[in-house]
């Protein structure tokens, strides 16, 4: 449940020029730009830390007095605006994103973060030119983080949009069956702990009617389309969790067939999770799944996950062991990560996971979710016309993800373990004073950031490779070397 929930704008990307009109909702909220400036004179700046250029951007529905609301928590912080700016949001028509260009340093701007969080949803941030959220060796500055698989219940319910609070734009907006249904679904998901059973759900005749009409127009595509691992786990599906065109599968089949797989379980969730939470799942080989179905009046578009995504899209390339453990991967380099380094993670992964390319026997194959649930996009990816890069995380973090129409570009991988290996070396390059281990014996991370903690993990290692120098052993005396 993630695909269409990352958005990445840039500093000194395309914000249009809707200044004026800004202007206008200012002076509507009683409230200008001067008024900010003078904040900056009251501010006493001989003690205070030396400040820097930091930018946040930030989301918020279109009503009255929202701005001012996010507005005025810079003034009581006493941080000088210097530039703003406003655009349509993307990835949903009825909410503004402001950018915002400020004079702060980092204790200001991190305190900022907390309080806006509780009102508007961040969509991009970077810290002070001249300083860093998180500094060396301060582990007590890093954001909270869950340190076993069960602190998941402590993140997976902070959903952005709950069961029937759909935009007026949503197909299933005027629906009042379509809006009750999602709240039975959204309602099964927040009552959901580690451990528990996901419960069964009895699909209407319209739900499977609609899942049906999107597995038979993809299933018709997938052979030419889809990369190998896709096909070869798509069969498995149908054997042990009851994929049909005329039957949904429960996700409780899944989790436990996604489990002896690869270790990877689903856990239902009632709406969009922030990048941070979804990526934290990952770490602990849990994703986050939408259990209810897209509106019956379009059963090829669906302007958010749902489950024909999740089923179709991501569940049998999680049955892939490499595959598993490239997600991961990421989301262990998101824990306690500075919001600037979840940022360029999520949008590694919404161009890999959700939108990923590879090449095999010399053709271009999908194997990004975003695509194998989409026929729209997924033929127009292979069509020859789009424009393709190979993956590079330095680059790829850089693009813009495109919500509502195809993706500018497409990133494409040789294998898993390949951009697997360059996702770790450009995850060694993020700021964070440790390194996480995951000990799949306890389900938990091990935090490594002293002496001891490394050592435990060497003891470890010297027990591995005794065994694998055992194994040798054996093996020279079985071929008489
Ligand atoms: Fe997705």
């Amino acid at each position: 449940m993630y695909s269409n929930k990352i958005e990445g704008p840039r500093r000194g990307r395309s914000f249009d020029s809707m200044n004026i009109a800004f202007e206008e909702k200012l002076l509507n909220n009683e409230i200008n730009k001067s008024t900010f400036n003078k904040i900056d004179e009251k501010t006493e700046k001989s003690n205070a830390p030396e400040k820097g250029g930091a930018t946040v951007i930030f989301s918020l529905k279109n009503e009255v007095g929202g701005l001012v609301k996010a507005l005025k928590l810079f003034q009581e912080n006493h941080v000088n605006l210097v530039h703003i700016e406003s655009r349509k949001s993307k990835r949903r028509n009825s909410e503004f994103e402001i950018f915002v260009d400020c004079d702060s340093n980092h204790e200001q701007l991190n305190e900022i973060i907390q309080l806006l969080r509780k009102h508007v949803n961040i969509v991009d941030m970077e810290p002070p030119d001249n300083s860093c959220l998180l500094e060396e060796g301060d582990i007590d500055s890093v954001p909270w983080f869950p340190k076993k698989i069960s602190d998941l219940d402590n993140c997976a319910n902070r959903v952005l949009m709950y069961g029937s609070d759909l935009d007026a734009d949503h197909p299933g907006f005027k629906d009042n069956v379509y809006r009750n249904r999602r709240k039975y679904f959204a309602d099964l998901a927040m009552s959901h702990k580690h451990t528990d059973p996901i419960p069964r759900v009895e699909f209407t005749e319209e739900e499977v009617q609609t899942w049906g009409v999107v597995y038979r127009e993809l299933n018709k595509l997938y052979p030419t389309h889809a990369c190998r691992e896709y096909l070869k786990n798509l069969p498995l599906l149908a054997k042990h969790c009851d994929c049909r065109e005329d039957n949904i599968p429960q996700l409780e089949d899944v989790s436990r067939f996604l489990k002896e797989r690869t270790g990877f379980t689903i856990r239902p969730v009632a709406g969009y999770l922030s990048p941070r939470d979804f990526l934290a799942g990952l770490a602990y080989r849990v994703f986050h799944c939408t259990q209810y179905v897209r509106h019956s009046s379009d059963p090829l578009y669906t302007p958010e996950p749902d489950t024909c995504h999740e089923l179709l899209g991501h569940v049998p390339l999680l049955a892939e062991p490499s595959f598993a453990q490239f997600s991961q991967e990421i989301g262990l380099a998101s824990l306690g990560a500075s919001d600037d380094s979840v940022q360029k993670l999520s949008t590694c992964y919404f161009f890999t996971v959700e939108f990923g390319l590879c090449k095999q026997e010399g053709r271009l194959r999908a194997y990004g979710a975003g695509l194998l649930s989409s026929i729209s996009e997924l033929k127009h990816a292979l069509s020859g016309n789009a424009s393709i890069k190979p993956f590079d995380p330095r680059v790829t973090c850089k693009q813009e993800c495109m919500i509502t129409t195809f993706q500018d570009v497409y990133f494409v991988s040789d294998s898993f373990e390949e951009a697997k290996v360059k996702m770790r070396e450009f995850a060694k390059t993020m700021r964070r004073p440790f390194t996480i281990r995951y000990n799949p014996y306890t389900q938990s991370v091990d935090v490594l950031k002293d002496t001891p903690s490394i050592n435990s993990v060497v003891e470890e290692l010297r027990h591995e490779l005794d065994i694998v120098g055992d194994a040798l052993n054996r093996l020279n005396r079985h071929l008489g070397i």
